[in-house]
């Protein structure tokens, strides 16, 4: 576990960014190949009078932005120049057969040690927007993160002739100010870096216009706030509206944490600084007004519910209306006895951990792929459970006092290449109810229900949204409700599931979704790379 100062916890919050945009409008750029040198090394770090060591790829920190045009071919060097291992997740590139690339530690790949390189080879294909790299080796992603932009291939569908976009805002929080110019439109990408806080995000007097989550365009719809999960990107268009009637006002922007724990968490408020290209200074510093409290659930929830896929016929909703395969699984935290000799920190000085239907997710000590690539892992009775092991009231009052047993391992779902799936992630009480952000690695899904309380799979699923359900990489499981979500496995491979909030994952709360090869040779997984690391 990475000793984390309280500043480096506020700085990867919330990582808003501007960048120069390289095309607003439609980039016909050809696809080729997009070469990039990542070097894991520590930097040091003034930081309240005194001097720290940072992780950080190239010295940099948020880390370099990458940014390649849809259809691209991707070749990043990873050189590991510190004493611990590593890897690094590209998270919400779908790695299209080429799941060796993917990242996650001991799931697709050996880590990287002290003085090796490994080059990340995949192609950027079908998706566009936002979304964000980060190591995926214990907790190193604290610092080791950074921006993942894809240019479409055609022009945005959401520019209206009359609001073209003037310019991307380049906002990294820690007091930013962004200086705009009255009447013209810009674009916002938010990216939710952070190791555990939800984040609503807003700013001052101002309207913002949701067109994409997760890489995805959606409908757009305007609000005065945005609620972000760890693991989520969702891109904004402001309008630059508000003429101040006094030249020295500045509209603030803030990001607060949405609170559905009970447990310690990083309450501090980030701010950065709207400001018009009049003259003047910073004079107020208010919150905006239309940035919800932190336990504002109704907020999180409505504005959840509004987010759909935008489903046209240039960007249709590929949603499967049926299904093969339904999976049941609860979300929950634990708590285990200490072993002996040793101090456990947890509640009733026990240890935390969490779990997916009982099973709480040990990483084995080689990789998953390779396992499943040389011998390959089978179906049936050793996967993972697809029902709750117990059956009993998850989101009621007693939950927080049971006692679940779990079991250790490292058990994955297996479906054969284009199964259906859908999954019900079913969050309990045990311990505490928290909302869970559930992220899905070499998959999009979609979201085709959420609810509060038990699911019901007798009468919920007759209230899915099968037209034009949000798709995405991390859904927030809703504090004591349930998430379902549908997937078509076209992607042989390897994938992780987990909560993105680190200190769950770590405790347990993931699994793996292992899609095997089709007949087709187009639908199998390409061979490992030879530089792949070895355990
Ligand atoms: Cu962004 Cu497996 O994570």
């Amino acid at each position: 576990m990475i000793n984390m100062d309280p500043r480096q916890q506020f700085l990867a919050l919330l990582l808003v960014l501007l960048l120069p945009v390289l095309c607003f409008q439609p980039c016909y750029a050809s696809s080729v190949t997009r070469r990039f040198r990542f070097n894991l090394e520590w930097k040091k770090v003034n930081r309240l009078c005194t001097t720290k060591r940072l992780l950080t790829v190239n010295g940099q920190f948020p880390g370099p932005t990458i940014t390649v045009n849809e259809g691209d071919d991707v070749e990043i060097k990873v050189t590991n120049r510190v004493a611990n291992n590593t890897t690094i997740h590209w998270h919400g590139i779908k790695q299209k057969r080429t799941g060796w690339a993917d990242g996650p530690a001991y799931v697709t790949q050996c880590p990287i040690g002290r003085g090796q390189s490994y080059t990340y080879k995949f192609t950027v294909a079908e998706q566009r927007g936002t979304l964000l790299w980060h190591a995926h080796y214990s907790w190193q992603r604290a610092s080791v993160y950074g921006a993942f932009i894809i240019n479409p291939r055609l022009p945005y569908p959401f520019i209206a002739p009359n609001r073209p976009i003037h310019a991307e805002i380049p906002i990294i929080f820690d007091t930013y100010t962004a200086t705009v110019e009255y009447g013209k439109t810009y674009m916002i990408r938010v990216i939710n870096a952070a190791l555990g806080d939800e984040l609503f995000f807003s700013i001052a007097k101002h309207t913002l216009t949701v067109v994409e989550v997760d890489a995805v365009y959606t409908k757009p719809f305007t609000t005065t706030a945005i609620m972000i999960a760890p693991g989520q990107t969702t891109t904004l268009l402001l309008t630059a509206d508000q003429l101040p009637s006094d030249p020295t006002a500045t509209f603030v922007m803030a990001a607060t944490p949405y609170v559905t724990s009970i447990f310690p968490f990083d309450n501090s408020t980030t701010m950065g600084y709207l400001k018009y290209n009049t003259t003047g200074t910073i004079s107020k510093v208010k919150l905006p007004e239309n940035l919800p409290k932190m336990e504002d659930t109704k907020f999180a929830t409505t504005f959840t519910n509004r987010i759909k896929s935008l489903a046209s016929s240039q960007y249709p909703c590929n949603v499967p209306k049926t299904i093969d395969r339904r999976v049941i699984t609860t979300i929950s935290l634990n708590l285990q006895d200490c072993p002996q000799n040793k101090t456990c920190t947890g509640y009733d000085g026990k240890m935390f951990m969490a779990s997916m239907n009982n099973q709480s997710f040990l990483r084995p000590s080689t990789s998953i792929l390779e396992t499943h690539y040389r011998t390959g892992l089978g179906t049936g009775s050793s996967g993972f459970p697809e029902r709750p092991l117990n059956k009993f009231d998850y989101t009621g009052g007693n939950a927080s006092t049971m006692n679940t047993n779990m079991e250790f391992g490292s058990r994955v779902i297996v479906v054969p290449y284009g199964t259906k799936i859908e999954i019900v992630l079913q969050g309990t009480n045990l311990l505490a109810p928290e909302n869970h952000p559930i992220h899905i690695h070499g998959h999009n899904f979609y979201v085709v229900g959420t609810g509060f309380g038990n699911f019901d799979e007798s009468r919920d699923p007759k209230g899915y949204n099968l037209v034009d359900p949000p798709e995405r990489n991390t859904v927030g499981v809703p504090m004591g409700g349930w998430a379902a979500i549908r997937i078509e496995a076209d992607n042989p491979g390897v994938w992780f599931v987990h909560c993105h909030f680190e200190p769950h994952t770590s405790w347990g709360l993931a699994t793996g979704f292992v899609v095997q090869d089709g007949p087709l040779p187009s639908q199998r997984l390409l061979p490992p790379p030879k530089d792949l690391p070895a355990c």
